[in-house]
């Protein structure tokens, strides 16, 4: 394994249910981590686990634009019908952040004609090179893996923690 993988943690996983981890050790841990908050529904669900064994018993792969499938329409309509506004809506489903970052910039420059994006202080984004790029923070994300490309402006945004504007709902955090 490469030495650029970081771990935040000495737990190896075995298996996991709902919000509970078990390690190789057999202990059980609650997990605050969430797949980096992403695993919002909790692990191994019994609608997602049949979902996925009937999809690869079917088909593990075809990419859709070779071999269309209805499991991408179907995540799409979901999409619209889950997200807010009744406005017409289109999704293309990609397989990461940083990779749907990178096209939704690609989409927004083909269709206003125009090159530069503005990506809020603080924010993280990716790791590819435009999302490196449009990450605010550069230790641990962009030290020595420039140059990055180019037409990224920041904007300022909220960040109560630093500011201190949120000290009356959260009187624990210094107004540094
Ligand atoms: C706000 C945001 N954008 C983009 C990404 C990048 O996603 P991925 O790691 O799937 O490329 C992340 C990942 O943590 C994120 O939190």
């Amino acid at each position: 394994m490469a030495r650029g993988v970081g771990v935040m943690l000495p737990v190896f996983v075995v298996k996991a249910s709902g919000a509970l981890l078990t390690d190789v050790d057999g202990n059980a841990l609650i997990d605050f981590g969430a797949g980096i908050a992403v695993v919002s529904i909790g692990h191994a669900d019994p609608n997602v686990v049949r979902r996925v064994r009937e999809q690869v018993a079917n088909f593990t792969h075809t990419c859709f634009m070779i071999t269309p499938y209805e499991g991408y329409l179907e995540v799409c309509e979901a999409l619209a019908r889950l997200t807010p506004g009744t406005h017409e809506k289109r999704s293309a489903l990609f397989n990461s952040g940083a990779e749907a970052v990178e096209n939704a910039v690609k989409i927004a420059r083909a269709a206003t004609g125009r090159q530069a994006v503005v990506a809020v202080e603080h924010g993280y984004h990716g790791r590819t090179n435009l999302t490196m790029a449009m990450t605010a923070k550069s230790m641990p994300y962009k030290r020595s893996f420039g140059p990055f490309a180019p037409e990224v402006y920041r904007a300022p945004t909220s960040y109560p923690y630093r500011t201190g504007s949120a000290a009356r709902t959260r009187p624990i955090v210094s107004s540094k």
